[in-house]
């Protein structure tokens, strides 16, 4: 059995339908698995990732494990699944993991992927690029207003389509010499925020104006919403971004398949935009 947490987030989900159409016995976790639409058997288990130890019957007869990290994780869960007979965890982490723990952001995936070492279990480490779902953000002011108005405009970036970085989880829970591999993973081209805004206008067929928020201002909105420890680590990422706008040809190694582009990802998506 399969556990996948995060099942009914952007990569999670699409790990649980890949497993499952391969014919893998899965088990997927939600806080509220009763609004969630899995496909005909796949199990599904109620638990909340901040009380793992409250997870016994989500890792009952469990062997192998997608983790993915809420933003508030508990790094107890590794050693809970260990005790409970987990062989082998797939850890979500980022490729910003790279910078290490001065940034509250790397911290977290570093402390995660410490946290399953030390576990005893077997282990494959995730660290994508970022998420082309994170434009999802950006859909109400496209939609209202046809404008794209954030910070960071011409920050390049490599990212990358869920469906790809799920490939890559599913293979590494299924098949052998996965052990103690740590995968960078990467979309097929490097691009500016405003690069991104541009394909967006261009597959809607509509000007999408873009404008790029002085960082100050972006700063004071972020401190509304989230912790100055995290701001900081945002403002740390972007100015040290070209550390990360490299192109890695992981996914096509490990699937076999290239990653998606980013102007595939809005055809498919294209409908939020609308
Ligand atoms: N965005 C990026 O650019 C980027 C880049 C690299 C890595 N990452 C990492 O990717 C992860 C996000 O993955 P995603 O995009 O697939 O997720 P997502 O679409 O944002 O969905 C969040 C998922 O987390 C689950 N969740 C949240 N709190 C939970 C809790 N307390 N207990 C159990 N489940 C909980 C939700 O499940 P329910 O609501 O159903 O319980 C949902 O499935 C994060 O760890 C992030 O750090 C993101």
């Amino acid at each position: 059995m399969i556990l996948v947490t995060g099942a009914t987030g952007s990569v999670g989900r699409e790990v649980v339908r890949l497993l499952h159409k391969d014919g893998y016995r899965v088990r997927a976790l939600s806080r509220h698995p009763e609004k969630s639409n899995f496909p005909v058997g796949v199990e599904m288990v109620a638990g909340d990732l901040l009380k793992p130890e409250s997870l016994s019957a989500a890792l009952d007869g469990v062997e192998k494990v997608f983790w993915m990290l809420p933003l508030a994780a508990d790094f107890n869960f590794p050693r809970i699944a260990r005790q409970s007979g987990v062989r082998h965890i797939v850890l979500l982490s980022a490729a910003t993991a790279e910078i290490g723990v001065e940034n509250a952001i790397a911290r977290l995936h570093l402390n995660a992927e410490q946290a399953v070492r030390e576990s005893g279990t077997s282990w494959t480490f995730l660290r994508p690029s970022g998420f082309m779902t994170d434009v999802f953000r950006w859909k109400d002011s496209i939609r209202s207003e046809g404008v794209v108005q954030i910070p960071f405009g011409d920050l390049s970036i490599p990212v990358i389509d869920s469906r790809d970085t799920a490939a890559v989880a599913a293979k590494a829970l299924s098949s052998d010499g996965q052990e103690g591999k740590v995968y960078m993973l990467t979309g097929p081209e490097s691009l500016t925020r405003r690069q991104q805004a541009a394909i967006i206008g261009k597959v809607l067929g509509r000007e999408i104006e873009f404008e790029s928020i002085p960082d100050d201002l972006a700063r004071k909105h972020l401190l509304r919403h989230m912790p100055a420890e995290m701001v900081e680590a945002l403002f740390d990422l972007s100015n040290q971004g070209q550390k990360f706008s490299e192109v890695l040809p992981t996914v096509e190694e490990v699937t076999g398949q290239p990653p998606r582009t980013f102007q595939q990802w809005v055809t498919d998506h294209a409908e939020a935009f609308l």
